[in-house]
């Protein structure tokens, strides 16, 4: 039998992400990176595909990046709000970890539980990145979904997916919790 774990359990009933803008210096090192990466990749896998990759992303990668956001929002007609706030996302990030979805075919594991365990992935790092004790959030954002920022801002291969991007730091202050669905309304008892 497994053993128990309370503190691993208050902390999965207390976590909550600190919104990216909040987040600055420190940061965590390369040694810690290289821990949260180590949580974030023991996570379930139907098949040991590994359909996961990472790109660690800092300064001044991130200030590349946004000009880049800024160069394609125009083309893709995105509003300059969106715009704006979405070149921010990036130029204000000190660190962030871009979680790829690298796709195995094969015949054995849909897609989508490849999917799934990018999903798991970003979670994991997430906690983990909490769990350390940094601000954390995990963001998407309209460049992730557009093939040349994919292509030319992270390199990225023509079937491969951001899966999020978990932005790290230090929180320089408060934001509120938000509210948190009522789980008995979302569960059924199935019985016979
Ligand atoms: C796949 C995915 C993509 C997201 N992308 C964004 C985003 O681009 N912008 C945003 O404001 N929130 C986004 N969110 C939501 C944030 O992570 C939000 O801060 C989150 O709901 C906080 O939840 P938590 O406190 O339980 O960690 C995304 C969430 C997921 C799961």
């Amino acid at each position: 039998m497994s053993t128990a774990n309370p503190a691993a359990l208050e902390f999965l009933l207390s976590r909550r992400s600190r919104p990216a803008r909040t987040l600055g210096l420190p940061v965590p090192s390369r040694d810690e990176v290289a821990l949260l990466l180590a949580a974030a990749t023991r996570v379930p896998d139907h098949g040991k595909l590994e359909p996961w990759r990472f790109l660690v992303l800092t300064r001044p990668a991130t200030d590349r990046l946004a000009a880049l956001v800024e160069s394609r929002g125009p083309v893709l007609g995105i509003e300059p709000e969106k715009i704006a706030k979405s070149a921010s996302q990036y130029s204000m990030a000190d660190l962030a970890i871009a979680v790829v979805q690298v796709p195995r075919p094969t015949e054995k594991v849909p897609l989508i539980e490849q999917t799934y365990s990018a999903g798991a992935v970003c979670l994991s790092l997430l906690n983990a990145a909490l769990a350390q004790g940094w601000g954390a959030n995990w963001l998407s954002g309209w460049p992730t979904y557009d093939e040349v920022f994919r292509r030319e801002g992270l390199g990225l291969a023509p079937d491969e997916r951001v899966a999020g991007l978990i932005h790290i730091g230090t929180p320089k202050m408060d934001s509120p919790d938000r509210p948190r669905p009522d789980p008995l309304k979302l569960a059924t008892w199935v019985t016979e």
